[in-house]
């Protein structure tokens, strides 16, 4: 509102007096025009490196365009899948009256068909009861329960986080408040694990670290180490008293083999170590947006697997009070039945078949293409995904000129690779590398 004085001597200020609301606005707010709104000085946040690709695939109108960023399995026809094991027991599912608030903690049976799948049937720090274990909202969801745990239980401890790794991961435990570093994993020279490296960082980190591993089909480079290896970095862990936890969400779905997946963890366990696993059901049972996953930790006896359990619900209850019903069913109706469970490792195998036929495909491909280039790496890997070697330049070549999409550190998701795209991606992939990686 303008002053209206009429006394001369404030005549000459009059200019300024009225000016003054607008300048006090001025010196409390930041001077963009947005700031005038309450969430004005929001900014937008930075994309998702891998949900941003599948926005960039969406709005390509091009017909032959091909989405290899998101790990989520095709069929040969790059169609969804759901599996028979699945419709099934959503058949004996349906019509359920029970439609309850699950408990903190989750379903129990699914979570002791979890274990057991994980951790082997006759496991004995199942049979001593050391486990705590609860129901989670995916693979997503058990390491964010995880890292709050740690932050609250193991104070003053790091994580370390393999280099590369599943870009989600940072996310996670920087908002848990944890402090990470990384350690080294892979060689880009010989594409291949760096053992030196890793066991020098083993030794390096303080006493008592929480190592964060990849159970099996490393996401993103598709490097697993041997189950020789997995022995040595045992070995080297338990001398300094590292906590391993092992995100495993690919169980069946690198070799074919549930048991030969969770091989990593059954190593560890016999060496002793306390641990946790993380499970997620969204590749293996094909359950992407049901979110249904399990975080157990082994504890050294009852009472600890008793307490710990209670404080994963006490970190749970006040995040979402209760996991989800229905995915949990699924899985639990699964591995409950001994039919169903065969049929799932005989899809679940089905699955991982293709993958790998697809990596010689491709390969074969290439050097059909006249690729000059060694892709012995696209065979020598497992799991999802092809950590290629492109750069991130090649990548943005193979999107703006072939409308193919994948993350820029040149991850492909084999699952979208089929018998009718995968020419015209080696093609492509031969045209954007011309001779070189
Ligand atoms: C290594 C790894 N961990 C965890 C996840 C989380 O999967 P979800 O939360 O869908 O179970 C993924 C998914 O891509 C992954 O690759």
């Amino acid at each position: 509102m303008a002053l209206s004085t009429s006394a001369p001597a404030l005549a000459g200020l009059r200019p300024v007096l009225n000016a003054l609301p607008a300048l006090t606005r001025a010196l409390v707010q930041p001077a963009s025009a947005a700031a005038t709104t309450l969430f004005g000085n929001v900014e937008q946040a930075p994309k998702d490196p891998i949900l941003g690709i599948t926005e960039k695939f969406l709005a390509d109108t091009n017909p032959i365009k091909m989405n290899l960023g998101v790990g989520a399995y095709r069929d040969d026809n790059g169609q969804p899948v759901v599996l028979d094991a699945v419709r099934e027991a959503e058949r004996r599912v349906a019509g359920s009256h029970f439609m309850e608030y699950l408990p903190i903690g989750g379903l129990r049976d699914f979570i002791s068909e979890s274990v057991k799948l994980a951790y082997s049937d006759d496991a004995a720090v199942l049979r001593e009861g050391q486990v705590a274990a609860v129901q989670s909202l995916s693979g997503t969801g058990s390491c964010r329960l995880f890292a709050d745990f740690q932050k609250r239980f193991m104070p003053g401890t790091k994580v370390f986080i393999p280099e590369p790794t599943w870009s989600n991961h940072f996310n996670i435990w920087r908002d848990a408040g944890v402090e990470f570093a990384k350690y080294r994993y892979y060689k880009p020279d010989t594409r291949g694990l760096d053992m030196d490296g890793f066991l020098e960082d083993i030794k390096r980190a303080p006493a008592g670290s929480v190592f964060l591993l990849h159970a099996c089909a490393h996401n993103p480079t598709g490097v697993d180490p041997t189950p020789e290896q997995w022995r040595q970095l045992s070995r080297a862990m338990l001398e300094r008293g590292h906590f391993p936890l092992f995100d495993m969400a690919y169980q069946g779905f690198a070799s074919g083999d549930c048991d030969r997946d969770a091989a990593s963890i059954r190593i560890f366990l016999g060496d002793g170590h306390r641990l946790g696993v993380s499970q997620s059901y969204a590749k293996n049972m094909g359950l992407y947006g049901q979110r249904v996953g399990c975080l157990s930790v082994v504890c050294d006896n009852k009472r600890d697997a008793s307490a710990v359990e209670s404080q994963l619900k006490a970190i749970a209850r006040p995040m979402y009070s209760n996991p989800p019903l229905h995915g949990a069913l699924l899985v639990t109706k699964i591995l409950q039945d001994n039919d169903l469970k065969q049929l799932w490792f005989k899809e679940v195998k089905g699955m991982a078949d293709r993958i790998i036929s697809m990596r010689s495909l491709l390969r074969k491909r290439l050097e059909e293409a006249g690729s000059p280039l060694p892709w012995g790496h696209i065979t020598d890997q497992i799991g999802m995904f092809a950590y290629s070697g492109m750069s991130p330049e090649m990548v943005d070549a193979l999107a703006a000129q072939h409308h193919i999409y994948m993350t820029r550190n040149g991850r492909i998701s084999m699952a979208g690779v089929n018998t009718k795209n995968v020419g015209r991606l080696a093609e492509a992939m031969h045209a954007v590398t011309s001779g070189k990686l």
